[in-house]
């Protein structure tokens, strides 16, 4: 097992990558306030997960309530919410009950934002079960749900006491959705470290058969980078933006196309590309650096075009993106790989031909 820590003074939180987590109720129990937790997943992962982790929790006698939602982008929304609090209510869980997500980002950001405000807030612990939550979502404290206007658009901040990544869970993950997670993983290579893109250049094909050894380096180099983003910028105020690179035409994607169409991920990859090709235009970002981007998503199973939305509607959809400030679009931008900064110097005129560029022709 590797441990990493979320350095956030009284509310720091470990985060325990490595296999069979899922049977460790010790790593649980000293985190509890109460012996009652509301267990938080969905009607796909629940089958394969939910009794493996609730056995372990009552054999130390602890009373568990199930919780299954929908499964689906599509159903992160208030309805969904409500079904959490109607049965926090039902079963009388009180202040000091704990809730635990069990699943993927869906169930994780809804699950943390139920925390954040059934009865002003409880404590939450982040299961995850994809690769995108165990190396982004559940770490971090960003906790949303979806509006039909823009995506992750009501939520809140509010940290997890823990996080346990049990990697044997990513064996019944689709193909597809382990490299909509390969996405995020790249993501930080191109921010803040070049050589951890090398790295994922030589050992892309090995994370894509989950080679145990080259899959948990991959998700505690990806941990680590959110985990120092996250202490150094908790609420976003700077640096944490950085993690929004290819976010804002990602997100318009998601929206504008309906959620659950594309994967987040997807979107991350498209939009990340036209980031990368924004960045081309206006001279900060080499040819080459520029096709080694394109090349390792192609070889990641992700997509390098975004869908042909029309310029004009992706700019409405960015329109709403929370890095909008004084009504002024900013762009999560690269400087070459490993470099990204945060600009509102870029001209609408170069992103509409980003755009242009990187739809599907
Ligand atoms: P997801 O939660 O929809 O999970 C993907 C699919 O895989 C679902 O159908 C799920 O039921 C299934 N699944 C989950 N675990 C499985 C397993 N082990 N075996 C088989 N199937 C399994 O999607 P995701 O990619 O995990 O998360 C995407 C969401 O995360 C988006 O809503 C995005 O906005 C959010 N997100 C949040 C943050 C954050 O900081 N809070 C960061 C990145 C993304
Ligand atoms: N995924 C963006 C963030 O956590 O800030």
């Amino acid at each position: 097992m590797r441990t990493l820590n979320v350095d956030l003074g009284a509310r720091a939180y470990p985060i325990h990558i490595g296999r069979g987590l899922l049977e460790r109720p010790d790593l649980i129990l000293p985190k509890l306030r109460a012996r009652k937790v509301a267990v938080v997943t969905n009607e796909t992962v629940g089958p394969l997960y939910l009794e493996r982790l609730c056995a372990g929790l009552r054999l130390e006698n602890l009373e568990v309530v199930g919780v299954v939602l929908p499964d689906g982008e599509a159903h992160k929304n208030w309805q969904t919410l409500n079904l959490i609090f109607d049965a926090l209510l039902r079963e009388h869980c009180e202040r000091a009950t704990t809730l635990i997500a069990l699943g993927g980002g869906v169930v994780g950001d809804m699950s943390g934002f139920a925390a954040a405000s059934y009865q002003r807030g409880i404590d939450y612990i982040q299961i995850p079960t994809t690769l995108l939550a165990q190396v982004d979502s559940s770490v971090g404290g960003k906790t949303a749900i979806n509006h039909p206007l823009g995506k992750n658009m009501i939520g809140a901040f509010h940290q997890p006491r823990l996080v346990l990544a049990d990697t044997e869970t990513l064996s019944t993950l689709p193909a597809r959705e382990l490299s909509a997670g390969l996405a995020e993983v790249i993501k930080y290579g191109l921010i803040r470290d070049a050589g951890f893109f090398a790295w994922l250049e030589r050992n892309i094909d090995a994370l894509r058969a989950l080679e145990p050894e080259a899959l948990g380096w991959a998700i505690e180099q990806s941990c680590r980078h959110k985990a120092e983003i996250v202490a150094a910028d908790e609420t976003e105020r700077g640096m944490r933006a950085l993690l929004n690179l290819g976010h804002t035409f990602g997100h318009a994607i998601e929206t504008g196309l309906g959620y659950g169409q594309w994967l987040h991920g997807e979107g991350v990859a498209a939009g990340t590309m036209m980031a990368a090709e924004l960045s081309r235009r206006m001279g900060w970002l080499g040819e080459e650096d520029l096709a080694r981007i394109e090349r390792l998503f192609a070889r990641a199973g992700l997509p390098v075009t975004g869908p042909a939305l029309g310029v004009p509607r992706y700019l409405e959809l960015m329109a709403h993106d929370k890095k909008v400030e004084a009504g002024k679009l900013r762009f999560v931008l690269l400087r070459g790989i490993g470099q990204a900064v945060v600009t509102d110097e870029a001209a609408m005129d170069d992103v509409a031909v980003a755009i242009e560029a990187r739809e599907k022709s």
